[in-house]
């Protein structure tokens, strides 16, 4: 999980893909942190995507860097725990100027039966399950 979690990070951004009904719905994500073991990302309960991730929250997301490429697809898990969400906070202060911890909008969600996949141009793909 830790390389997973470093790869987005190496990346900068990946890209969270939800759906709406039957339209995929898809932007541009760049929280990723573990907390107690999982995977953990963020966002705001105003936004769209957490609407869409409360209706149905199996996910995939999508990063790549040079000729290396990495796919999850899960289910995502909204942790309301002040812990999780100040954690991630830390560990991402600029979003303290929007987010915060007892705020109502804040929302932390990890990765539950997730699998990870990288892919290259030249090797096998490889699979962590976490
Ligand atoms: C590089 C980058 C990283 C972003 N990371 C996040 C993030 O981790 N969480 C989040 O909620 N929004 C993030 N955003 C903003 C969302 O892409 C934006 O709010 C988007 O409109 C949300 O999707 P929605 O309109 O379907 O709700 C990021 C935007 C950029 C450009």
């Amino acid at each position: 999980m830790k390389e997973v979690r470093d790869f987005l990070k190496e990346c900068g951004m990946y890209f969270l893909a939800t759906t709406e009904g039957d339209q995929p719905r898809v932007r541009p994500f760049g929280t990723a942190e573990i907390f107690e073991g999982k995977l953990y990302i963020e966002t705001g309960k105003k936004k769209n995507v957490s609407k869409q991730i409360e209706t149905n929250p199996k996910v995939e997301l999508c990063a790549c860097k040079d000729e290396r490429w990495l796919r999850v697809e899960g289910v995502l898990v909204r942790d309301d725990r002040r812990e999780a969400k100040q954690d991630m906070l830390d560990k991402n202060p600029e979003l303290k100027r929007l987010y915060s911890a007892d705020d109502d909008n804040t929302e932390v969600l990890y990765f539950d039966h997730a699998k990870a996949t990288f892919y290259s141009f030249t090797e096998e793909p490889k699979v962590i399950e976490f």
